[in-house]
C-alpha cells in the first residue's frame, strides 16, 4: 500500500506544500486560539466551601491595578480595606478604595439591599465583565462574599510573595453565586494546654480558618498539661501552671523527656489582640477554662484548690487526672474570680466550662464532698458533677453567659439549665439525647472528626499520634443531622473539629493533622447535604491546597484516596 500523502509530496512542487500548510495553519491556528481564549473564559470554578448555587456567566473581570473597590454602605468600608490587604501582598499593589461607582472595574461592597433568604452570612456574588457586586444582609455575609471571590481568583493569589513581577492582572469568570450557610456553628477546637503554639501561629490559623467560612475558633486553655491564659488576681496560676518538668516522648509514651517544658501562656493583652484578630475575620473565640476534671495546672498552682493535702506537679504525661477540684466554697469563688476576668476578655454569648472525664475517686474520698452531698440529699456521687456544673452554669448566667459543656454535663442527674449547649464527642449519641432535651448541641464525635488520630493505615508514613483511624473520606462522609428526627435536627447548630496536642509538639504537625481533614468539616458544616459528594470535594481539593500551599500550610497531601476502599496494611 503506498501512502498517498507522501505521494502528493513527491510530485506537488514544495511551494505548494508550504502553501498548503500555512493555508492550514491559519484556519487551525484562529479555532485554536479561540478554543484556548474560551477555556480562559471560562476557568474552572473550585470554591471549599462547595455553594449553594453557582451560575455562570460569560467572559471575566479583569482585576487589574485601575481596579477600584467600593464600599457601598458605612458597614463594610473595614472590608473594603481587608479585601485590598487580601490583595496587595500578591499583586504588588493595593487596590484603592473608590466613594463612587465608575464606568467600568468596580468591586462593590453592599448591604444597602435586604433579602431575607440569605440569613444573618449569606450573600450574592455577581462578576460580571464591569463589576464585581457582593450584596449580603450584615457584614459577615460581605466577608464570606469576599471570600469566593478570592476563590475566583488564581491560586497565587493567597501567597504573601516577596517577588511582585508578572501577576498583575486576575481574570475572575463572570458568574453569579448564591450562597449561605447550612450551620450555624461551625467550628475548630485547638488544645494549646498540652502543647503551646503561640500568637503567630493562631493567627494564621484563624486566616486559614477564614477562608474556609469557619466562624467558631474553641479555644482550650486550660487542662491538667499546662494553664496558658493569664488571670491578673491568681498569678500563680501562670507562674507555676503554664511550665511543667517533662513531657512524654511521643514515641514511647510510659517515658519522659527530661525537658522542662513552658512557661508558655497568653498574655491578656495577647488575647485581646487575637479576639481582635478573629473578630476582623468574623470568627468568636470561645475559650474553655476546664472543670471539675482536667485540672491538675491549677491545683499545682493553688493547692487549696484540690482534695489531697499534697502539693502537686503539672501532670507530665498524657492521659486523665484524678485530681479534681474539691467542691468547697472558696473554691467556686476562685472559678468566678477566674471566669469574671474570662468574661472581660472575650465578648461572646458562650465560655465552655469543659465537663468531661471526670474520675470521682477523690470526691468519693473527701468528707467535705461527702458532706455536700448529704446537704445536697444526693444517694450517688456522679450528681456532684452535675451539681458543680449547674453552679457555675447559674453564675455565667447571671453575667448574661451560657455554657458550652461536653457531653457528660448531661449525667449527674442533676439538670443543667436548658440554656446550656451541649458538645457530642463520644459519638453522636450524647448529643441526640441532648437534643431531645432540647439544648442546643454541636457534632464533635471522634469517629468523624476528631483530628488528631491517624489518616492512614501505614502510620510509618505519618508523624506519631494518638492512635485511631480518620481518613479524609470518613470525615467527609459525617452528615450532623444522621439519624435525628427533622424536629430534633434543628436543635443541631453545628459541628467541629477537635484538635487535642499530644502529639503534635511542632506547628507544623497541627497543620498536617488539620489539613485538609478541616476542609472537609468546614463544607460539612457550610454546604447543603445534597450539595456534597466526595467525589466533587476531592476534585476541587487539588486546587484548593495550592491556595494552602501559597499560604505555607503544612497540609497533609492527598496521598492515598483508594485507601478507605483498599487499606495499605491490615487494621491495626
Ligand atoms: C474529649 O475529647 N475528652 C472531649
Amino acid at each position: 500500500m503506498t501512502q498517498p500523502s507522501r505521494t502528493v509530496h513527491i510530485f506537488i512542487h514544495p511551494n505548494i506544500t508550504i502553501i498548503f500548510a500555512l493555508t492550514i495553519t491559519l484556519l487551525i491556528f484562529p479555532l485554536s486560539q479561540l478554543a484556548a481564549q474560551s477555556s480562559n473564559e471560562q476557568p474552572e470554578i473550585n470554591i471549599i466551601p462547595q455553594p449553594l448555587k453557582i451560575e455562570r456567566g460569560q467572559g471575566t473581570f479583569d482585576f487589574t491595578s485601575q481596579t477600584f473597590i467600593l464600599p457601598e454602605t458605612p458597614d463594610t468600608v473595614e472590608l473594603a480595606k481587608l479585601l485590598a490587604k487580601y490583595i496587595e501582598p500578591a499583586a504588588g499593589f493595593e487596590p484603592m478604595i473608590a466613594n463612587h461607582k465608575r464606568e467600568s472595574s468596580t468591586i462593590i461592597l453592599s448591604t444597602r439591599e435586604k433579602n431575607p433568604d440569605l440569613g444573618d452570612e449569606g450573600y450574592i456574588l455577581s462578576v460580571t465583565e464591569d463589576h464585581i457586586e457582593i450584596h449580603a444582609n450584615t457584614p459577615a455575609g460581605v466577608f464570606y462574599g469576599i471570600q469566593t471571590l478570592r476563590q475566583l481568583m488564581p491560586e497565587r493569589h493567597f501567597s504573601k510573595m516577596e517577588d511582585k513581577d508578572d501577576h498583575t492582572i486576575y481574570p475572575i469568570p463572570a458568574v453569579t453565586i448564591t450562597d449561605k450557610p447550612r450551620f450555624q456553628y461551625r467550628g475548630l477546637m485547638l488544645d494549646e494546654a498540652r502543647n503551646f503554639h503561640g500568637k503567630v501561629f493562631v493567627k494564621k490559623l484563624l486566616d486559614v480558618m477564614a477562608i474556609h467560612k469557619f466562624n467558631r475558633f474553641h479555644w482550650h486553655l486550660t487542662d491538667d498539661q499546662g494553664w496558658r491564659i493569664e488571670i491578673k488576681r491568681y498569678p500563680l496560676l501562670t507562674q507555676y501552671g503554664s511550665v511543667r518538668a517533662e513531657s512524654p516522648f511521643a514515641n514511647d509514651r510510659s517515658t519522659g523527656d527530661g525537658m522542662p517544658y513552658g512557661p508558655y501562656f497568653y498574655t491578656q493583652d495577647d488575647i485581646r489582640e487575637i479576639v481582635d484578630y478573629a473578630k476582623t475575620r468574623h470568627i468568636e473565640i470561645i475559650p474553655e477554662i476546664e472543670m471539675p476534671g482536667h485540672a491538675q495546672a491549677a491545683i499545682a498552682a493553688y493547692p487549696w484548690l484540690g482534695n489531697l493535702d499534697d502539693h502537686l506537679p503539672v501532670r507530665t504525661t498524657w492521659g486523665i487526672s484524678e485530681n479534681i477540684f474539691n467542691l468547697e466554697e472558696r473554691t467556686f469563688d476562685f472559678l468566678e474570680n477566674v471566669l469574671d476576668e474570662v468574661i472581660e476578655l472575650f465578648p461572646y454569648k458562650y465560655i465552655h466550662i469543659g465537663g468531661d472525664e471526670v474520675p470521682k475517686k477523690e470526691w468519693i474520698n473527701s468528707p467535705h464532698a461527702q458532706q455536700v452531698m448529704r446537704r445536697q440529699g444526693f444517694t450517688d456521687v456522679e450528681q456532684l458533677q452535675g451539681y458543680f456544673v449547674n453552679r457555675i452554669e447559674n453564675f455565667l448566667l447571671t453575667q448574661d453567659k451560657y455554657i458550652i459543656g461536653w457531653d457528660e454535663i448531661l449525667e449527674g442527674g442533676v439538670g443543667v439549665e436548658p440554656s446550656a449547649t451541649v458538645m457530642s464527642w463520644r459519638g453522636t449519641k450524647g448529643g441526640i439525647e441532648a437534643a431531645e432535651k432540647g439544648h442546643d448541641v454541636i457534632m464533635t464525635p471522634t469517629t468523624h472528626v476528631y483530628l488528631d488520630y491517624y489518616q492512614t493505615k501505614d502510620i510509618r508514613r505519618e508523624p506519631p499520634a494518638i492512635g485511631g483511624y480518620l481518613p479524609l473520606e470518613k470525615v467527609y462522609s459525617f452528615n450532623p443531622t444522621d439519624g435525628i428526627n427533622e424536629e430534633d435536627s434543628k436543635r443541631v447548630i453545628g459541628v467541629q473539629g477537635n484538635t487535642w496536642t499530644e502529639y503534635m509538639q511542632a506547628p507544623w504537625q497541627v497543620e498536617w493533622m488539620m489539613w485538609p481533614r478541616a476542609s472537609a468539616i468546614a463544607e460539612i458544616g457550610w454546604s447543603q447535604q445534597a450539595n456534597r459528594s466526595y467525589d466533587d470535594f476531592y476534585k476541587r481539593l487539588e486546587t484548593h491546597l495550592m491556595r494552602l500551599e501559597h499560604m505555607k500550610v503544612y497540609f497533609r497531601p492527598l496521598i492515598d484516596k483508594d485507601e478507605m476502599v483498599k487499606p495499605a496494611f491490615p487494621d491495626p
